[in-house]
């Protein structure tokens, strides 16, 4: 048999070759590839042709090697990949499972759904609104003074270099959006992130997140307020917690107050949490400012209204004794677990 034509009946006998078997494919590499087999020995032939025929039979001998290589690998996947899925007769159906690793909510997500809760029991909907908005929204139809220092910035972040545009630095802004697009009774609440200008550190931090919450309608009075909050901070915190509420200003609330409950704590009996006074402070409120309803085109002389906002990470940190407010946003996988019976 001539050089070419061995060729030939070798590339005709590799064609038809199918596998069933690893050890098929081992004895097909020692028959055609290995350094005795079959197509080693073409090589050793080589020297046997003339050299006008050298070129053309290099390339036949090259092709076929090819081809044999390919079949090889090819065959080595298929029985590779079987082995990985195959359970015939192998398979250990006393072993122990894989654990599989259960999600959990995020503890900030686990507060903030427990408030909407407790305010949607009370007849609150749920309101979002963009967190890049316009000083409009963020500070001018709050009733802030052109020189008010929240504006200032220190406290802002713009956006970009446009001067009226901004990360929102509480979600009174949806407040406004609320009370310009729907005409009362409103009674709703605003959860969402918001941003300030400040250093990171255990107690502070660049953004955070708030609930806010709005109650527009004839003859809201500060005693509804009072109640609302109170009936919030009982669900919230225990039936026994008490609350305290303090003077305070705000341009959009008048009169304006702040918010302290009897600390979770030490039950008002004094600890480094509320720092030996018995009490923590959770919230702003107040009631709407007649020039922010105004500013919103509802009737100030017919309407009243309470606003009140808090902190979910003051919430949480109260809720759980967390120390650290950065622990909420550095995704450590050992603090988030200890929330995984929370939902
Ligand atoms: N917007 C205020 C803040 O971010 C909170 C607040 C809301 C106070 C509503 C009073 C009424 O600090």
């Amino acid at each position: 048999m001539t050089l070419t034509e061995e060729i030939a009946q070798l590339h005709s006998e590799l064609a038809s070759i199918t596998f069933t078997s690893p050890e098929e494919v081992e004895q097909y590499r020692i028959r055609y590839l290995s350094k005795k087999g079959q197509i080693p020995a073409l090589f050793e032939r080589f020297k046997e042709v003339t050299l006008e025929e050298r070129k053309s039979i290099g390339k036949l001998i090259n092709e076929l090697k090819q081809l044999a290589e390919q079949l090889w690998k090819d065959a080595q996947e298929q029985f590779q990949a079987a082995e990985t899925t195959s359970t015939s007769g192998l398979f250990d159906y006393s072993a122990p499972g894989w654990a599989m690793a259960r999600g959990s909510r995020h503890p900030l997500s686990v507060v903030a759904n427990e408030i909407n809760a407790i305010f949607s029991r009370l007849g609150f909907t749920v309101a979002e609104g963009p967190e890049i908005e316009d000083d409009w929204h963020i500070f001018s139809a709050l009733n802030f003074p052109e020189e008010h220092p929240a504006r200032d910035m220190q406290d802002t972040f713009f956006v970009g270099q446009h001067p009226d545009m901004a990360l929102r630095t509480h979600t009174s802004s949806v407040q406004i959006r609320m009370m310009e697009s729907k005409t009362p009774p409103l009674r709703m609440i605003m959860p969402g992130r918001v941003y300030r200008n400040e250093a990171i550190s255990a107690r502070a931090h660049c953004f955070f997140h708030q609930v806010e919450g709005l109650d527009v309608d004839e003859n809201v009075s500060f005693a509804d307020l009072k109640q609302t909050l109170l009936t919030f901070s009982r669900e919230m915190f225990g039936e026994d917690t008490k609350i305290r509420l303090r003077p305070s200003y705000f341009p959009f609330t008048e009169p304006s107050a702040e918010m302290d409950i009897s600390c979770t704590v030490c039950k008002g009996a004094g600890c480094n949490i509320c720092k030996y006074t018995g009490w923590v402070e959770i919230l702003g409120c107040g009631m709407v400012h007649p020039n922010v309803m105004t500013n919103c085109g509802i009737d100030p002389e017919k309407y009243t209204g309470f606003a009140f906002g808090m902190g979910i990470e003051r919430i949480a940190i109260l809720k759980y004794q967390v120390k650290d407010l950065r622990l909420f946003s550095q995704n450590d996988m050992r603090f988030l677990k200890q929330f995984s019976t929370e939902w």
